[in-house]
């Protein structure tokens, strides 16, 4: 891939489902710049919250996949949340998946978000999410969801 780069046929290197040891020796061979990982209010791994405050550190875009769905995954995201997400995007006149959003891109400018959906509602949504700023007691409190391991 790296000579592919320096070819000039590819622009960027990307990294999906990686640890931080494997950052760190792709670096060694060439720039990547963006880490995609799964990475949610219900799944903070400890590994993965450092990869990402690493990947702030070295100007690299950390993009998570399944924000919306969490350990649902590709089933349908339904309704099924945490109380304390709901009743925080009731307080905010917001969805549960517009909270899970925010909540994601809280984690710094570095944050992207690509919620998938098949709903032009949802897209909107999705893209409302962007302006909807959480508190910090939003934050302490949604800071509480158990996050472990599927
Ligand atoms: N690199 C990897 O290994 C990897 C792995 C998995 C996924 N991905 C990528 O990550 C992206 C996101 O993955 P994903 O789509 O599976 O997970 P996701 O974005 O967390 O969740 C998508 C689910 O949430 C629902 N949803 C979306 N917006 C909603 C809203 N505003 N309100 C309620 N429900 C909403 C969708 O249903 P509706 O269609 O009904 O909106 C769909 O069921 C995709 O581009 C995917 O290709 C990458």
């Amino acid at each position: 891939m790296a000579e592919l780069r320096d070819a000039g046929l590819i622009r960027h290197l990307g990294l999906s489902s990686v640890t931080p040891e494997h950052l760190a020796e792709a670096q060694a061979i060439a720039p990547v710049v963006c880490v995609q990982n799964w990475y949610g209010l219900d799944k903070r791994l400890a590994d993965v919250n450092g990869l990402l405050d690493s990947c702030r550190e070295q100007g690299i875009a950390f993009v998570p996949f399944f924000a919306i769905s969490g350990h649902q995954r590709e089933a349908a995201a339904g309704d099924t949340h945490d109380e304390a997400v709901v009743e925080i995007a009731r307080a905010h006149g917001a969805t549960p998946a517009q909270v899970r959003l925010a909540w994601t891109l809280h984690r710094g400018p570095h944050v992207l978000a690509i919620p998938g959906t098949s709903k032009p509602d949802h897209l909107a949504e999705n893209i409302a999410a962007g302006a909807l700023r959480l508190s910090q007691t939003d934050l302490d409190r949604l800071q509480a969801i158990p996050h472990g391991d599927a």
